[in-house]
């Protein structure tokens, strides 16, 4: 094994060269099989590269989330206006209209809730049910650091290799622990394991310093989760560094569902990931949208 990588000299991140991806509009995609380009050409946009995925699995480890309550209810009316949707196929089955036509991202890991260990996950869904419900990509928990971190890595090994023999992408998502910290040098780290292990999407946590670090040293598209509530100027300006840094799109659950209006929050995360609109033009848009919706 190598050492730690603790040389002293300036690393160099070309952040302002993005990298190359001839023949395919997908970052690090364009080797991949026909199946695995046309699935991935679903959930992100051919046009803009990008995509605006709606992640509403939440309740695979903490039960009926807030704004998740009903499913039905809130969360349906909004889907047409995801490029994707991040959720478990027991609420795919039970609540997802199957002529909704949307790309799924099957949420495949799973086993303690918050009152345990959340590192301690398996694989939850067979490549066969996958298949059959037509899934888009297949996605799980990576615990970089975490109790079960070699676990978890495994799961995503056996998950990649399920998913090559079907053409099914991986999507792996860098989850922190409670008490780790949440930099650009753990975010760098994370992702590039599970891209150097095969993982074809990485989601995870924007950070306001040296992001683009993370995404310039992952070689393939990384998506950005919400996380926690925030005011909704925080939210768009968010995204819109993270689109700007070089994240592919957004995978956003609470900052949408929890929105107080997540029809106008979804549009208009939009057309900033898809258009770079800035974050006060987008504020002024969520405004209107809502002002709308209440006459
Ligand atoms: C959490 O583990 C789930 O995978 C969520 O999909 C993820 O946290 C993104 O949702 P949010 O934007 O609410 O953080």
């Amino acid at each position: 094994m190598p050492e730690a990588d603790t040389s002293k000299a300036e690393k160099n991140f070309h952040e302002d060269v993005p990298q190359k991806s001839p023949g395919f509009f997908l970052k690090g995609s364009q080797n991949l099989d026909w199946g695995m380009k046309n699935r991935l050409s679903r959930i992100f946009r051919p046009s803009s590269g990008r995509t605006v995925m709606l992640a509403i699995d939440h309740g695979y480890f903490q039960g009926p989330t807030t704004g998740l309550e009903r499913v039905d209810l809130n969360i349906v009316p909004i889907m047409p206006y995801a490029d994707a949707l991040m959720l478990t196929r027991g609420i795919l089955r039970s609540i997802v209209p199957p002529t909704l036509n949307k790309p799924i991202v099957m949420r495949c890991s799973g086993g303690p809730s918050i009152l345990k260990e959340l590192s301690d996950e398996h694989l939850s869904v067979s490549i066969e049910d996958a298949i059959r419900m037509n899934v888009s990509a297949i996605t799980l928990q990576v615990f970089i650091g975490g109790e079960y971190e070699s676990r978890s890595i495994k799961n995503m090994t056996k998950l990649i290799d399920m998913g090559i023999q079907a053409g099914i992408p991986t999507m792996a998502v860098t989850a922190v622990g409670k008490d780790m910290k949440r930099d650009s040098k753990y975010f760098q780290l994370a992702c590039r394991m599970c891209a150097e292990l095969g993982a074809n999407i990485l989601k995870t946590y924007y950070v306001p310093e040296d992001f683009a670090k993370v995404t310039s040293s992952c070689p393939v598209p990384i998506v950005m989760a919400g996380g926690k509530k925030l005011p909704v100027i925080d939210a768009l300006t968010m995204a819109y560094n993270a689109i700007q840094q070089g994240a592919s799109g957004v995978d956003m659950g609470r900052n949408i569902f929890q929105a107080d209006d997540p029809k106008a929050m979804i549009q208009t995360i939009g057309k900033v990931v898809h258009e770079d609109m800035k974050p006060a033009e987008a504020l002024d848009m969520y405004d209107s949208l809502r002002a709308d919706a209440a006459r």
